[in-house]
């Protein structure tokens, strides 16, 4: 696509981006959506890393966006790795499905690796990232918290093949999320953009699937 560019995110671009992310999400997963406060709550987090959040233009407008934070990998013995995890990911409404989120996920990994990151675990919809190499974390021996649960949305990305090495790994998000736990300050935020009316959605019963099952074979 012609005019398009990626660059690192400045703060000049914050409440773009929480605009656009408020527009791509808004009754994707639930009414409304609380992405956008945790975009601007995750800024001031201590486990994010604003050297890999980019932005993508498009004639000078901001139509897609990626942040991630650390997260870790605790091993058996207690050892911890740490890891990247993506999101939020988000490309305008109308320019979906033309390989831009594809666009950020390998500018951003080309970036995450020459700063020395080799795995990354997120919770996504498997089907906007199995073609990108993301696999279950199952595959890689990958638990969520301490108890052996595999979820099905927990999905496993080595940006250097082999960084995980088949040992058990359990996954230990960052706390960055949590803020969305408080949902008076959600909405409170959420009334500082233009009224927007919520709504049920089919993707919002394919998230609960989703969000609350496992793979177990
Ligand atoms: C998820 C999102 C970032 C993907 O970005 P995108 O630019 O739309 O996606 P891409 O065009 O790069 O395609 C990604 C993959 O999605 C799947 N996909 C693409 N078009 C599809 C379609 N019409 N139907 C179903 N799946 C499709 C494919 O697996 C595709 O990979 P492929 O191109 O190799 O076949 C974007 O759709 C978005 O912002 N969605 C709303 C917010 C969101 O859910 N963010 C992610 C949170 S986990």
């Amino acid at each position: 696509m012609e005019g398009l560019t990626i660059r690192p995110e400045t703060e000049r671009d914050y409440r773009a981006v929480e605009e656009l992310t408020r527009e791509a999400f808004w009754n994707v997963y639930k009414p409304g959506a609380d992405e956008h406060y945790y975009v601007h709550q995750m800024r001031s987090h201590p486990d994010f890393l604003p050297e890999l959040a980019f932005v993508l233009e498009l004639g000078g407008r901001i139509v897609g966006n990626i942040m991630y934070t650390k997260a870790w990998l605790e091993d058996e013995s207690g050892a911890r790795k740490e890891i990247l995890s993506c999101g939020p990911l988000c490309v305008a409404p109308e320019l979906q499905r033309r390989k831009l989120g594809r666009l950020l996920i390998e500018h951003s990994y080309e970036a995450a690796r020459k700063m020395g990151w080799d795995v990354n675990v997120m919770f996504g919809n498997p089907g906007n990232y199995v073609s990108r190499g993301f696999v279950s974390c199952k595959r890689k021996n990958v638990s969520f918290i301490a108890d052996g649960n595999f979820p099905t949305a927990l999905l496993v990305s080595e940006l250097v093949p082999g960084a995980l090495d088949g040992r058990k790994w359990l996954y230990i998000p960052s706390t960055a999320a949590d803020c969305c736990e408080d949902t008076a300050a959600v909405e409170a935020f959420d009334r500082s953009f233009p009224p927007k009316e919520k709504a049920w959605r089919p993707s919002q019963e394919e998230f609960y699937i989703y969000s609350h099952s496992s793979v177990v074979r």
